[in-house]
């Protein structure tokens, strides 16, 4: 696989005579694709019907004689002005019943037809222009489904759609549906399916087999969505498609939409994402303020590797400082270059810079770019610069399956996010935690779905969390040859958002434990893990033991502990090569858990130096100081913003 860079432009924001010199500048820089035109609606159909397609005829024409390859994507993420005036009811409401209107983007709801309609005229007008011939060699569907919040809707449109959905789950039985939610508690039996309301603007809470129901269903709209511009381009061109995803954006499955493109990408916004979607403590936030968290980014390569059955992109990648964080600091000099190359260490074939030139005008005037607004160049153009002459001597990557599996499941973020137990509980922070305990730990990672059913190969595989699993997964896992970490809250719910009570949580064939009851704990009350587990068989430690925090489950059953409250709790429980974890455990004792399972699994772990992280590919292996300052590592001393690549001796 070639590794390449790119960046994002925007032909409609400059004038015609520019392109050109443009153009070779990114030749000149090294860049070898640019994607164009996702938001270029207004200027491809000026007026209903009225299509203009001569500029961008002649952009694409400029590009390409440049010797650059075109992303081009479908302009529906910003509908027109026309348009809202053909379709006043287009837009998504929010959880209040609050318009979600015209002036920025994304002001659409994925549940209404006719603007379904619209966007599959659209890119059928596109994909005929430029589908065939060789001009476009890749397609970008859309912009960020989700971004802004603009998965879920509120919408009339949403809740016929809404209706329909659950008519088709249910069989077209309204009584299977009362059954299957519970709805005789509190009198919330419906007679037919017409009654069903969206799950928001109720008293107190709904029901969280209602609330689940409905995320399910907005996912389900994103995707559908989403396959209709695909059929339409696979119509016309053989060119790759890809979306560009976001960073912690989980409201719809992204597993799901991937099986439907050829590449997944993502935009990477690390100094962006620090405090809101990292949500570093405020001394890592001053800590890494320009350089970024040391996993957010990498948990989010590995998941987007996943998503893409192993195809997978930057398509954004921040080269300077952004406009929308809380704060915006610039990077430390060579961070957009270990960026990029900490994307290729996780297998990334593209990572393209947004944006080509910094705009002078709207929204995103204070946003870098790899030009200056007056075309000179900025920082990260050479950064980028140095990266192309360094592709040079390695040009290509292939990457080698991990030691370890970390299960990510869509579903189950939602089911915490509608039913946290305690304030601030997420799906998505526990898995996090589980990550970094990882990486502190030397290992490299393969984040994968919850429909793998083959963990061959995985010495050790994690998959907490998981409130509910199919059939399918908790037999591969009863199955698999490595160690198996589940908990908290595995098989917790059925899939109608009912606790299982034939058989008590996790039921896991050969795992004698069941869950007989739940807490969730105060920030303020963590309890404290005992030194040593009474049997002596599992992790000991002269360090401090670690606690419990946030939440925790009271076990049942014969499976042997391996990690016990002070007062003798059990809280990690194993039969043979399958343990279960009934807490949130802290970072010190995330790391005595993976630790202990690691040596079972005969896994060797390397304990890394603060901020230092290490990544292995099938034939190298790559050290990063994420610390504004140097350090020493088993590779010796890193500078600030260090990345050293060494081949791996196979034999
Ligand atoms: C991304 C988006 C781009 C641009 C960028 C600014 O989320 O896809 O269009 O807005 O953020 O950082």
């Amino acid at each position: 696989m070639q590794r390449t860079l790119g960046t994002c432009y925007y032909p409609e924001h400059w004038r015609e005579e520019i392109w050109e010199d443009d153009a070779k500048r990114m030749a000149q820089t090294g860049l070898s694709w640019v994607r164009i035109g996702e938001f270029a609606w207004s200027r491809i159909e000026t007026t209903p019907g009225q299509l203009q397609w001569e500029w961008l005829d002649r952009a694409i024409q400029t590009l390409v004689s440049a010797d650059l390859k075109v992303v081009l994507g479908t302009p529906t993420a910003t509908p027109p002005r026309w348009m809202v005036d053909r379709h006043p009811d287009m837009f998504a409401l929010d959880q209040n019943g609050q318009i979600r209107g015209f002036g920025s983007r994304r002001h659409y709801c994925f549940s209404h037809e006719g603007y379904r309609a619209e966007c599959r005229r659209i890119v059928q007008l596109l994909a005929e222009r430029y589908g065939p011939g060789d001009q476009i060699a890749a397609w970008q569907t859309d912009n960020e489904y989700g971004c802004h919040d603009t998965t879920v809707s509120y919408s009339t449109a949403a809740r016929h759609a809404f209706v329909n959905w659950l008519r088709d789950r249910y069989g077209d039985d309204i009584s299977a549906l009362n059954k299957a939610w519970g709805n005789v508690f509190w009198s919330m039996e419906y007679d037919r399916f017409e009654q069903i309301d969206l799950p928001n603007l109720t008293v107190t809470e709904a029901n969280p087999a209602h609330t689940q129901a409905f995320r399910r269903f907005s996912s389900d709209q994103v995707i559908s969505f989403n396959k209709e511009q695909v059929d339409i381009l696979r119509a016309h061109s053989d060119a790759p498609i890809a979306h560009n995803y976001m960073g912690r954006v989980t409201d719809f499955d992204h597993h799901k939409i991937g099986a439907d493109l050829d590449i997944a990408s993502w935009d990477s916004y690390p100094l962006g994402f620090l405090e809101d979607r990292v949500g570093a403590t405020p001394d890592d936030q001053r800590r890494y303020a320009r350089q970024g968290d040391p996993d957010f980014q990498a948990f989010h390569h590995d998941l987007y590797r996943a998503v893409g059955r192993g195809r997978w992109w930057v398509m954004e990648q921040q080269p300077g400082p952004v406009n929308w964080a809380p704060y915006n600091p610039a990077p430390l000099p060579g961070m957009v270059r270990f960026w990029t190359w900490e994307a290729f260490a996780h297998g990334a074939e593209t990572v393209c810079y947004f944006r080509w030139r910094q705009a002078p005008f709207a929204q995103e005037q204070l946003h870098a770019g790899l030009l200056r607004p007056d075309s000179a160049d900025a920082p990260a153009l050479e950064e980028a610069r140095q990266v192309a002459e360094e592709l040079t001597e390695a040009p290509s990557a292939a990457v080698a399956q991990a030691p370890v599996a970390l299960i990510f499941d869509y579903d189950a973020e939602w089911a915490w996010q509608v039913q946290p137990h305690g304030a601030g509980l997420s799906y998505f922070d526990l898995v996090m935690d589980h990550y970094r305990a990882l990486r502190r730990l030397g290992l490299t990672i393969d984040i994968v779905p919850p429909t793998q059913t083959d963990f061959t190969g995985y010495a050790l595989i994690l998959a907490p969390g998981l409130i509910h699993m199919a059939d399918e997964l908790r037999q591969a896992l009863e199955g698999a040859e490595g160690q198996v970490l589940l908990g908290p809250r595995s098989g917790a719910r059925d899939a109608d958002f009912n606790i299982p009570t034939t058989t008590l949580p996790p039921a896991i064939d050969g795992l004698d434990v069941r869950v007989i009851a739940v807490e969730s704990l105060r920030p303020d009350m963590p309890v404290a893990l005992a030194q040593v587990p009474e049997n002596s068989t599992g992790p000991s430690t002269s360090a401090p033991p670690g606690t419990v925090g946030k939440y925790m489950e009271m076990l049942e059953g014969t499976a042997a502990p391996v990690l016990q409250t002070a007062d003798g709790r059990p809280v990690a429980v194993s039969n043979g090569s399958t343990t279960y974890c009934a807490g949130w455990l802290d970072a010190t004792g995330l790391e005595r858990l993976l630790t202990h399972l690691c040596a079972t699994a005969a896994l060797p772990v390397q304990r890394m130096p603060d901020g230092v992280r290490t990544r292995k590919t099938a034939t190298e292996e790559f050290w990063f100081n994420h610390l504004a300052k140097p350090t020493d590592s088993p590779v010796g001393v890193l500078p600030p913003a260090a990345v050293v690549r060494r081949p791996i001796d196979n034999d």
